[in-house]
């Protein structure tokens, strides 16, 4: 960390996380808290949850959690460190100024140091283009017909046909290895030592919405394999969440995105005019992507490539886009293979045609099932309906269902109710009376079980923070050492202090943990659902076995680590087994 603790809580304290939040997210109050659909995962039902007093959030549905310094590192994509300043200056807090010593680099997190590595390198490559030993690359892009303007704006670049540029200018720089290998810029291995990954490549900077370089995709210029070559997954480079164009395609005040396969036809679209075109990174399109999409704009026309693989691509998508509640639309670019030809031949106004000519996207999909069918017998056209049918059925709500059911029976030439009968028949035969259930969204990580005694704990912390009262009653049984070891222990002893001084101040906790993931963990330690269970006499049964669980856990676990010849952690342990028996007697009052 650069700043210090104190200008830290500052900041944090002068940002109210629901004015914060707010910006971002539509929320409710509702109770003590305010509540709002997830920015981080898909979902119909407000989930998410603010707390004003707590100075927290936290979202029941995926886990999220955290204070608003947490939530600018997840939703922008911040380093702990921009979303200081960021927040700082939201509030006009002057920060001191950084001192780049070398110490406070060393001291810096890996992500802030990671952006650096990545600008840097851009700058290089970008140079290198416009450098005599760049002419081929420059040569390569003005051949596909990429404006100056354009290779400026999306900050195209060169690597050198050597094999260790780029590493013995990142070198000279004062980069570790260490750090150059985990900015995915370089490789080490016994045979051929350190080299460059990318070498006699033209060189695509991936960039975030904030316009910070985050990757590159390299591509070759002619025939060599791998077409593309490009960063792997990074602290900073997350591939399902991260779209190329968006950090442009997201001020373009267009109510839809164009979303394409690949860097060149995002490129060639935004040339010609086209400034809401994105594409997903060299991957499939994921949950994550439409979650991303879904906060800028609520339709996408779906531009994928012409080919088979196109085709299945773009149906692989469409759910998960109307999953997310956003509309999809397919443009159709025959006879060419992708924008980027299309725009080449047939140029901007003849696309526009197209994206005012483009398909429904389920209408799409039966149009490409048709294809397996032979429409032109009755059989083949039988068999086709009741697979219509069945993917009619789908549709959850009834009036989009009936728009579809009547959209069908004109396309195709059969009557609006003989196609509902079928649509019911299908439904029911496939048991799909009950809605269908939803696929899970892409991006909601997957939670173990966590076991059961850390469970005890994490309620345990979610109640002395609510309830003074109960610290008061409890702290003289329960101590921080009697939370397991690591982040528990830690978030306990803060907890402890801050009893201690008279000010509980959970947000403030947070601020001893710079990582996302700790941010997300120690949120769901003040966030574990209880209260709304119980009348006050099962909550107090409820508590009282809570508090026994962990201090016998507690004890046990000293017991385990007891060495015969510590006498003092002996009387320890009789003392606590007989704080363990008054325990069991223990009232706790809730109120
Ligand atoms: N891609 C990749 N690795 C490959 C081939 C493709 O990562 N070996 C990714 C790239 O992100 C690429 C996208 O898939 O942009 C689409 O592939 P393709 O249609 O082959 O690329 P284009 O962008 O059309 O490339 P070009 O016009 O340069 O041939
Ligand atoms: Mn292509």
């Amino acid at each position: 960390m650069y700043y210090s603790d104190e200008i830290i809580e500052e900041v944090r304290a002068r940002n109210d996380i629901v004015d914060v939040i707010s910006g971002y997210v539509k929320l409710q109050k509702k109770g003590n808290s305010y509540f709002g659909l997830c920015p981080f995962h898909n979902e119909k039902s407000p989930s998410f949850s603010v707390s004003r007093q707590k100075q927290m959030y936290y979202c029941f549905g995926c886990g999220a959690g955290g204070n608003v310094y947490t939530f600018l590192m997840e939703y922008e994509n911040y380093s702990f460190q921009e979303a200081v300043q960021f927040l700082a200056e939201r509030a006009g807090v002057e920060l001191p100024k950084e001192e780049y010593s070398k110490e406070a680099k060393a001291r810096a997190d890996l992500k802030s140091v990671l952006l650096e590595v990545n600008k840097l390198a851009a700058q290089y490559y970008y140079a290198q283009l416009k450098a005599p030993q760049g002419a081929a690359g420059l040569k390569y892009l003005k051949d596909r017909q990429l404006s100056d303007g354009m290779i400026r704006a999306f900050g195209l670049g060169y690597s050198n046909k050597y094999s260790d540029d780029l590493y013995r200018y990142l070198k000279k720089k004062g980069y570790q290895d260490e750090i150059l290998v985990k900015a995915g810029l370089i490789a080490v291995d016994e045979r051929q030592g350190v080299y460059d990954k990318f070498w006699n490549r033209v060189m695509f900077p991936i960039m975030d919405v904030n316009n910070r370089v985050i990757g590159f995709g390299g591509r070759v210029m002619g025939d060599g394999k791998p077409k593309y070559l490009n960063s792997q997954e990074t602290p900073i480079f997350d591939k399902s969440r991260n779209l190329y164009g968006l950090n442009r395609a997201r001020t373009s005040r267009k109510p839809y995105f164009l979303l394409c396969e690949g860097y060149m036809d995002v490129i060639a679209l935004h040339q010609a005019g086209f400034n809401n075109a994105v594409a997903s990174l060299g991957t499939a399109f994921t949950g994550g992507h439409a979650s991303l999409i879904k906060r800028y704009v609520n339709e996408v026309y779906l531009t994928y490539d012409s080919d088979d693989a196109g085709t299945r691509a773009a149906l692989r998508a469409m759910p998960i886009l109307k999953e997310a509640g956003i509309t999809a639309k397919i443009i159709r670019m025959e006879p060419y293979k992708d924008p980027d030809e299309f725009i080449k031949n047939l140029g901007a106004e003849a696309f526009e045609e197209r994206i005012g000519k483009a398909r429904n996207g389920f209408m799409y999909s039966l149009e490409v099932l048709g294809r397996d069918y032979d429409m032109g017998s009755p059989e083949g056209k039988t068999e086709f309906m009741k697979e219509t049918a069945r993917r009619l059925a789908g549709f959850e709500e009834e009036i989009e269902r009936n728009y579809y059911i009547e959209a069908v029976a004109k396309e195709y030439r059969v009557g609006f109710e003989e196609l509902k009968k079928l649509v019911v028949k299908m439904a029911v035969q496939a048991g799909m009376a009950a809605p269908a259930a939803r696929p899970k969204s892409g991006n909601v990580k997957e939670r173990g079980k966590e076991d059961g005694i850390k469970t005890s704990q994490k309620i345990l912390l979610t109640w002395l923070i609510e309830d003074e009262g109960i610290f008061s009653q409890i702290s003289r049984y329960i101590v921080p050492e009697d939370f397991s070891d690591g982040l528990y222990r830690t978030v306990a002893l803060l907890l402890y202090e801050q009893y201690g001084n008279g000010e509980v101040n959970p947000a403030k906790i947070m601020n001893h943990f710079t990582d996302e993931g700790e941010h997300r963990e120690v949120a769901s330690l003040f966030h574990t659902k209880i209260r709304e269970l119980t009348t006050p006499q099962e909550q107090e049964k409820a508590l009282k076995e809570t508090v026994v669980r962990v201090k016998s856990h507690s004890i046990e676990e000293a017991g385990r680590n007891w060495e015969v010849s510590d006498l003092e952690g002996m009387e320890r342990l009789m003392k606590a087994k007989r704080d363990l028996q008054n325990l069991q007697k223990l009232h706790i009052s809730v109120n």
